[in-house]
């Protein structure tokens, strides 16, 4: 599948499940001075999440051009990048986590086709303040996810808001427990460099994460107190390339149709082979990833 039949599928499948396409924003938004640049899909979303009535209605879906600088020190591994693609659907206080999972793992392993063996989820341990998501966990297990593939992690990894951890958030930000989807390499062993264990955020390269699903509920208070947003909404976000790479098993997304005019290009300029060696990829990586 192209990275083109990926994004016609995304928008065909959650359009016929009653989602209006919207258009996305542009790189740099205008009336949003809290960044500098679109660093994910829901960013321009935010009065609506906030509970200000959509024009187009409660179910969206859209492919949002996003630049995420806090991963910059990562690109250069096989699957960090500072700009992607990002598939985005949103409910607006409409359907919430039945529907929102059973949809990502029907898109997964229908419209793309991944082997459902192949995949591992997470979902949110919980807080003294956040209970632990076991209402996720409950759908996973009903779409056939057995309980080994399905892990739990606290505010580091299966929280989401822009500013990361609900201590993190400024007055104002929202934010909510996630729900993520992972595809497991058989070819990529564990290396031991990274930690005693491997599991789905091990950054050894045998996982890589291909959708999350956020439940965007709280807003931090000015007391430091999460309070419930007046709707639950459903934000989820998945990376084009990623999905491009592990639908036609590569372990490296500089490998995808999205990089490889780059990789192509770089090579004839440099006369040098980007699978020469590793320390070649990583310079590859970078130049690609910044063009
Ligand atoms: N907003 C969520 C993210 O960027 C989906 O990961």
């Amino acid at each position: 599948m192209t990275s083109g039949q990926i994004r016609e599928s995304y928008i065909k499948f959650f359009e016929g499940r009653g989602h209006i396409k919207i258009e996305p924003a542009p790189l740099v938004l205008e009336n949003d001075p809290t960044t500098l640049f679109t660093s994910a899909g829901m960013q321009p979303l935010i009065p609506y999440l906030k509970g200000e009535p959509h024009p187009k209605g409660k179910r969206l879906v859209d492919i949002q051009p996003s630049l995420r600088l806090q991963d910059i020190e990562e690109v250069g591994d096989a699957s960090h990048t500072t700009f992607f693609e990002m598939l985005g659907n949103w409910s607006l206080g409409d359907y919430f986590k039945k529907e929102q999972l059973s949809w990502c793992w029907e898109f997964f392993t229908k419209e793309l086709g991944l082997e459902a063996e192949r995949l591992y989820v997470s979902v949110f341990e919980g807080t003294k303040e956040v209970p632990k998501d076991t209402e996720s966990a409950e759908v996973w297990k009903s779409l056939g996810v057995p309980e080994e593939r399905i892990f739990y992690y606290g505010v580091d990894k299966n929280w989401w808001s822009r500013s990361g951890t609900p201590e993190a958030m400024p007055e104002g930000e929202i934010g909510g427990p996630d729900s993520e989807v992972f595809f497991e390499f058989e070819d990529v062993k564990h290396d031991k460099k990274f930690g005693e264990e491997c599991h789905p955020n091990c950054q050894c390269g045998r996982f890589m994460e291909i959708g999350n699903s956020v439940f965007i509920q709280y807003e931090k208070k000015e007391d430091g107190t999460l309070s419930e947003l007046p709707q639950k909404n459903v934000d989820f976000g998945g990376g084009l390339e990623r999905m491009a790479a592990v639908v036609n098993g590569y372990s490296d997304v500089f490998l995808t149709d999205v990089y490889e005019p780059a990789i192509k290009a770089i090579e004839k300029k440099t006369g040098v082979d980007y699978a020469s060696s590793e320390e070649n990829a990583i310079d590859f990586r970078v130049i690609a990833d910044h063009l």
